[in-house]
């Protein structure tokens, strides 16, 4: 069976408790429920992970890229959250890989801070959804099936 990967990067656990205000207050548990319905709507398995540490994340999408490779993955959906701003590695791994990458942010990052509108990401994502609270997510699975089609 196919799968997905949704992948959250830091501080991503706290969501729900952290600045409700900007990321409202469901929490990554509620997050992987809206995922798993959508993805057993489009017929695949999920890998929803979360870590703080970025090589991890680098890890986790040279396995999703691995995986995409042998047509056992569709691709990534990833909330790099503040390494979004600072990881060369997570755009190298992008790039490395060949994972398939839907970038995510729950907020919209380019209304923030300067240093926020600066992402390693973007360059090398198949396509960016920023903005849309965490109904992003389930879009960005449904973008996943749109561009793997
Ligand atoms: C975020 C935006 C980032 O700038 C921030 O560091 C996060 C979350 C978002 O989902 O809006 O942790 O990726």
């Amino acid at each position: 069976m196919t799968s997905a990967y949704v992948l959250n990067g830091p501080n991503l656990n706290l969501l729900g408790m952290r600045e409700p205000e900007t990321y409202g207050t469901a929490t990554l548990a509620d997050v992987e429920r809206s995922c798993r319905d959508v993805a057993e709507e489009l017929g695949w398995t999920l890998e929803f992970r979360q870590t703080n540490r970025e090589g991890e994340l680098v890890d986790w999408i040279q396995e999703a890229g691995a995986a995409q490779s042998t047509g056992e993955a569709v691709g990534v959906v990833l909330n790099a959250a503040a390494y979004t701003h600072t990881s060369v590695a997570l755009q190298d791994a992008i790039i490395g890989s060949g994972a398939r990458v839907i970038e995510l942010h729950i907020s919209n990052v380019h209304r923030r801070e300067s240093y926020r509108h600066v992402s390693h990401v973007s360059p090398v994502a198949a396509g960016i959804i920023v903005g849309f609270g965490v109904a992003g997510y389930p879009m960005a699975l449904r973008a996943l099936a749109e561009l793997s089609a």
